[in-house]
């Protein structure tokens, strides 16, 4: 089977497609056909070698994807050969085959493609999780979402509409402000000028939470944009990471909150994986949650879906197609 393998830690020229060996199922573990491979900022965090993800090269890339199960390990139970699963955290991603082990694959149900499937299991969650563990958005909580046509942008935009909360997002304008705004947000403005209007939208309190995956760029606004005992969400460094900074800021700027989240942390049990994934399927099914799928590619591409997802070239979710 062929796959997408990192060489060794580096730019998108050390991804190679290579022919490896057919993986054999073990004790509690799936194979899987997989149809589509989810591509996320994470996927290009490790390709660099950034810690936390750093691994051992040569590896195959990928942490999320849906697919057809091909063979059961030794008792797997409640799940046939031939149905559709989908999962995310589970290595090897990038392609024609992956073992998933048995309590980390989620039923796909019908009314939902593989490929919207594999486009939700990690960016959905997150978005998921921020809207509805990080900080539960209530009716009328002015939030500002940062890159909101980006692939977890434009779910969290439209989940935290749904929960009544008023969302102030950015993006570096053009189709992406459209998108953000056909996402529901109520007011879409650009880096330099989302300030103004938080201040406008909350009658000069500020906003109750900033859901902020830029990073180094977006940090000091999205902390002075806080109300009094607001709560800045740090999930991701699309930008680059955030330095050190003086704790003391939180107490000038207003007692405010920061937390650093991780999906790995909000999906720990099964119950919680399939009750985040089957909420987010109902609403696909149901018609009430939109997943964009931005781009596809082949497996042999994946080194340019990294080129588009780092430059900024990319909206909603990038899938590579093995
Ligand atoms: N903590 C978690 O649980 C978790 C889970 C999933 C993802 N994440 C993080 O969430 C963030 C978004 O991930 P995603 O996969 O949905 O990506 P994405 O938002 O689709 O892509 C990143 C977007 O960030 C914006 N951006 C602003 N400055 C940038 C810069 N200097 N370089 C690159 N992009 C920049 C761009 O949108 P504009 O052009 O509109 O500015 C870009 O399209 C990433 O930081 C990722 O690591 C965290």
């Amino acid at each position: 089977m062929r796959a997408v393998v990192v060489t060794e830690s580096g730019g998108p020229e050390v991804l190679e497609l290579q022919d490896r060996e057919s993986p054999t199922p073990g004790p509690g573990e799936l194979l899987v056909e997989v149809e589509a491979a989810g591509v996320n900022y994470m996927d290009i965090y490790a390709r660099e070698g950034r810690p936390p993800y750093t691994r051992e090269t040569p590896y195959v890339l990928g942490a999320e994807g849906a697919g057809r199960v091909t063979e059961l390990g030794e008792g797997v139970e409640g799940v046939s050969v031939g149905s559709t699963v989908a999962w995310t955290g589970v290595p090897g991603s990038y392609a024609e085959q992956v073992l998933v082990p048995a309590d980390r694959a989620v039923p796909v149900p019908d009314g939902v493609d593989a490929q919207t499937a594999a486009a939700v299991m990690l960016q959905g969650c997150t978005a998921h999780y921020l809207a509805s563990t990080t900080y539960p958005v209530g009716e009328g909580d002015v939030t500002v979402v940062h890159a909101a046509a980006g692939g977890v942008g434009l779910l969290l935009t439209q989940i935290i509409r749904a929960r009544g909360g008023i969302v102030v997002a950015t993006t570096s304008g053009g189709e992406k402000a459209e998108l953000a705004q056909r996402a529901g947000a109520q007011h879409v403005a650009s880096y330099d000028d989302y300030a103004d209007v938080v201040r406008e939208v909350s009658a000069g309190a500020g906003a109750a939470v900033v859901y902020d995956g830029v990073g180094a760029s977006t940090f000091d606004t999205s902390l002075q944009v806080l109300r009094r005992r607001g709560l800045l969400v740090l999930y991701g460094a699309a930008s680059g990471p955030v330095p050190p900074f003086e704790l003391q800021r939180l107490s000038s700027g207003g007692s405010l909150f920061i937390t650093r989240p991780t999906l790995g942390d909000h999906i720990v049990t099964r119950e919680e994986l399939v009750g985040r994934t089957d909420e987010l399927f109902g609403w696909i099914a149901a018609g009430e949650l939109d997943v964009r799928i931005g781009a596809t590619y082949a497996l042999a591409d994946a080194a340019r879906a990294h080129e588009d997802l780092a430059g900024r070239r990319t909206t909603g979710k990038l899938l590579l197609l093995p």
